[in-house]
Order: structure tokens, then sequence, then C-alpha cells
């Protein structure tokens, strides 16, 4: 199968069905094969409705599915979206029992109360090796089961949460013992997949061409937890349900833009794992290029699976590849030193728990893209991410160009400052726009004011967790949201040239302290245009 050119499957085909913008519109009511007389009545997220099935996790006894995978169970059951029947069964090494297992899921979410051990009563637990053709016999007799005594209808989904080492060993697994394909036609088999997918562009398509030999790519579901964000979601609903923001989106007003994901926490417990990461692999592979691909990309035809994901490529695929020589000038690569916290004395990453004193992963990085099209030409793109800098923020922010004449005078303007449009995409999710506006009095002075849209003021609803948001999707078989093969691949031909350049030769590594916006490196970076990082 060529990963570069995903054929259309019968699962794709049907996959704009109850595509998530149009059910959000309401402009297309019908789900996985059900039709709602009046959806608007139903309420919208009612018409998110899965058919009966089966979530399989491998990897249960691992931390992403006590926080992550279990939590947004809950919640789907907490909001009575989880279709009669559903059950998870828990493939993992540890030798627990059924009972042990769903104590373990109990314990995972404390406010689940009784409605919550009712659900997890039907859970199963299947211990083996994974990849070992007995554990697969054992989960197939537990899945033909669970169908028959809960009326699963032979639909189930494969969560991959485990170590990547084993990705490709499950899925071989899965199609030896004939699971990659559902029991009878109407039902489906679909793989979830976590990142990293692949260290590198080989790595990926090795993994890629791995996955299928089991697997069709309509059955395949990349998941990258930023595209569950509601935020991250919302600038599609921005750019593509509004007039007015679309048409100066482009060269002819911008003048740069930036993209910051900040994290004040360091790397936790999890000095170990981030040392064979990085900050180029953990978060600008994945999350940056997400939301890079959609704050590049052209509008869609369509809402939906094909007509998002083809614009998202495009968009990556327009990306400028650096040269070793530009990885050298155009991106910086940093490690926090012993710093402050929240006003905490905290250690520099060398002194974490897992990571080598002689330690050279980047903790911080940042980087000038171009964008070689008719929307971007000439529109710098500034990318940073970093732990234990001084907040946790997220945001996409549009400068725009000044005007090409103030009439006024220089003192007038001294606190006036470009224009800016800024997603927050968390926390404090919302969007502001910087303009400027006179002071009140006698003088004729113009100072920067915000406008401000929350979306913690502007809307009741409470936005579901993303992994709530994205197991859900998984299940209705609308992969809108999860990564298609080809925009893995070209995100990581992005990544590729830095990982060489810097694998290749001594590429420096500047220091940071924790607690503070990244190198001076960085600053110089945009300091070289004439500009500078905003502080969020
Ligand atoms: C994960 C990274 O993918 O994203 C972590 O592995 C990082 O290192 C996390 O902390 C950030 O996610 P969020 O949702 O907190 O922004």
């Amino acid at each position: 199968m060529t990963t570069t050119e995903p054929p259309p499957a019968p699962e794709a085909a049907a996959s704009g069905r109850g595509s998530w913008l149009n059910t959000a519109l309401g402009a297309n009511s019908e789900v996985a094969g059900a039709t709602l007389a009046n959806p608007l009545a139903a309420g919208l997220d009612e018409g998110r409705r899965a058919p009966p099935g089966v979530l399989v996790i491998f990897g249960a006894s691992g931390d992403l599915t006590a926080r992550k995978l279990i939590p947004a169970v809950a919640s789907l059951a907490r909001r009575n979206l989880l279709p009669a029947g559903f059950a998870v069964v828990g493939v993992a090494r540890s030798p627990l029992g059924d009972e042990a297992f769903r104590d373990k899921m109990v314990a995972a979410v404390p406010s689940g109360g009784p409605a919550w051990a009712s659900v997890v009563s039907g859970f199963r637990y299947v211990h083996g090796d994974y990849g070992a053709a007995g554990t697969m016999a054992r989960l197939r007799a537990v899945l033909d089961e669970i169908d028959a005594s809960r009326g699963t209808a032979g639909n189930r989904i494969f969560y991959l949460a485990t170590v990547p080492a084993v990705f490709e060993p499950v899925a071989d697994a899965l199609g030896a013992a004939g699971l990659n394909r559902p029991p009878h036609s109407g039902a489906y088999a679909r793989l979830v997949i976590e990142k990293p997918y692949g260290r590198d562009l080989a790595g990926a398509r090795q993994l890629d061409a791995g996955l299928h030999r089991s697997f069709d790519e309509s059955q395949i579901y990349r998941i990258d937890h930023y595209l569950g964000k509601e935020t991250v979601q919302n600038v599609l609903a921005l750019r593509f349900a509004n007039a007015i923001f679309e048409p100066i989106w482009d060269r002819r007003y911008l003048d740069h833009v930036q993209i910051t994901v900040a994290e004040a926490l360091g790397v936790e417990h999890r000095g170990g794992f981030y040392e064979t990461a990085g900050a180029l692999r953990d978060i600008v592979q994945n999350h940056v290029m997400q939301v890079l691909s959609l704050t590049l990309m052209e509008p869609p035809a369509t809402i939906d699976a094909q007509g998002i994901r083809d614009e998202k490529v495009k968009a990556l695929r327009a990306v400028k590849i650096l040269s070793a020589e530009q990885v050298a000038t155009e991106v910086i690569r940093a490690q926090y030193e012993a710093g402050f916290s929240d006003g905490v004395a905290v250690p520099g990453y060398r002194q974490e728990e897992g990571v080598a004193p002689d330690s050279h992963t980047e903790t911080y990085f940042a980087m000038r893209l171009e964008v070689d099209n008719w929307r971007w030409a000439g529109v710098p793109i500034y990318v940073r991410t970093g732990k234990r800098l001084p907040k946790r923020v997220t945001e996409v922010a549009l400068q725009f160009q000044r005007v090409p004449h103030l009439p006024f005078r220089a003192q007038e303007t001294r606190e006036l400052h470009p224009n800016a449009l800024v997603l927050r995409i968390q926390p404090d999710e919302g969007i502001s726009l910087r303009f400027g506006a006179k002071v009140p009095g006698q003088a004729f002075e113009v100072r920067d004011v915000l406008m401000d849209f929350s979306y913690g003021s502007a809307f009741a609803e409470e936005a579901p967790d993303a992994y709530e948001r994205l197991l859900l999707d998984a299940m209705i078989g609308d992969p809108t949201l999860f990564i298609r093969s080809d925009e893995v691949l070209q995100a990581w031909t992005i990544v590729d040239p830095i990982l060489a350049a810097w694998a290749g030769r001594d590429v420096p590594l500047a220091q940071y302290p924790a607690g503070t916006w990244g190198p001076k490196q960085a600053d110089q970076l945009l300091a070289r245009d004439g500009r500078r990082w905003r502080t969020p």
C-alpha cells in the first residue's frame, strides 16, 4: 500500500458522514448509519453516538491508560455517549485478573462513583506478551464472548498505548490472528496508534509499511491529542466560518506569525523517556506541526476527513525544507539549567532523575520557517517550545504589518504596537485582537487595547477532554482529527534535516535558566529580523 497517497478505502469514504464540524454546524446529522430526525432537538452532541463496540487497550497497565484513556471513557459514560454494551479489554504483561484490572480502572477515576463502577463491571483483562500468538488467541476468545454476551457486534478498536517498540509486533500479531479484519461485513476493526510515530522519516516510513502489512490506511487512526483540543479545532472555525479573518490572513497584511507551545513543568518523572526524545521529537514533529498546518492551510472544499487533511498536507508540503547550513542559522536548541519555577528552586535538566549528567537532549527548540506559496511567501513563521519556561501557554499569534504611514507625533504612539490576533489554545482559551485606541483626554495619544473573546465566559458548555473527543471519533469512524500517513511523513520531512544536522556536526546546545523564556540565541533569531518574541 502506498504511503504517500492513501487510497480511498471503504472506511475513508464513509468517514465524511457525521464528520465533526458538519455535525457541529448541523449540516449533516447522519452518524454511523443512524439518522436523527431532528438533530437540533436531540442536541448536536447527542448526534455523535457510536455503534456498540469494544475498546482493546494494549498497554493497559501503563500510565496513559490510567491517566488519560480510562478517565476519557468514564467521562463519555457520564455524558451518556457510550453505546450500550460498550466494553474495554485491557491487554498487558502484568499478571492481573479481571477483578484486579477492574479495581485499577475504578481507582483511575476517583470521582466515578457507583455508575462508573457498574460500567467497569464489564471490563476484561488479557495478560501476556504483546505480539505473542497465545495472547492473541486468548484475546480473540474474550472478544467473541463479549460480542455474544454484550452485543458488541464485532466492532473493535485496538488502541496501542504501549512503548513504540511493540507497535509493529502487535499489528503483525493481530494480523496473524485474523483480528485485523472485522469478523463480518458491516463491523469495523480499527487501530489507534500513539506517538512517537517513528524516530525519524525512515523510521516512520518503516512503521507505516509494517502497519500496512495488516491494516489498510483507512483502519489506522494516528492520534495527536492536540487535535482533540477544542481550541485547536477552533482555528478552523475562526478561519473558515467567518468572513472577516480569512481575507487578511496572508502576506499582504501579516508581518509574521509566532507559534508558542510553552510548558512550566520540567521533565518530571519522564527523564528516561525524554532523553530519547527531546523537544523536537516530543512536541515539534507532532503538536507544533499540527497547529502549524491548521494555521497555514487553505480553506478546504469540505470540512471532513479528506477535505481537511488534504489541505493540511498541502500546507506542510509548502514549508521550506532547511539545508544543513540553514539549520545552523534558523534553528536554536537549548537545555534548561537550575533556576526557579513559580518562585521555587528547581534543578537543571542534567540533574533530573533518569537524565545523563552530560546529556545533549534539547528541552527548548526555536525555529524560523518560510513557506513557499502565494499566501505565505515572505511571511516568516517563528515557532518555539520548551520545558521550564515561565508559564504553560500554547498560542498562535499573527502579527500584522504596521500602517503605511502613522499620521501622529512619535510621542503620541509610544505605546502603540502593530495589530495582533492571538489564538490562545491553552490555558485561558480564547482569542484576542490587539489594536490602537485613543486614550481619553486632551492629547491625541494612541495606546494598545485588547478585544477579547474568552471561551470560559462565552459558553456554558464544558469542553470535552482531548482524549474523550478522539476516542469517540475513533468509535464513530471519523478520522478527521487523526493524522493521515502522508501528513505524518511530511511532518518528518520537515524535521528530518534538523535531526540529521544535529547528529552530523557539533551544533551548539544553548542553556537557559529554568523559569525564563529560553536562551538569548532565540531572541537573536528574531532580533536579526528586527522582531521580538511576544511575552504571552
Ligand atoms: C505530550 C508530551 O505529547 O504533550 C509531553 O510528550 C507534554 O512532554 C505534553 O508535556 C503537553 O501536552 P498538553 O496537553 O499539556 O499541552
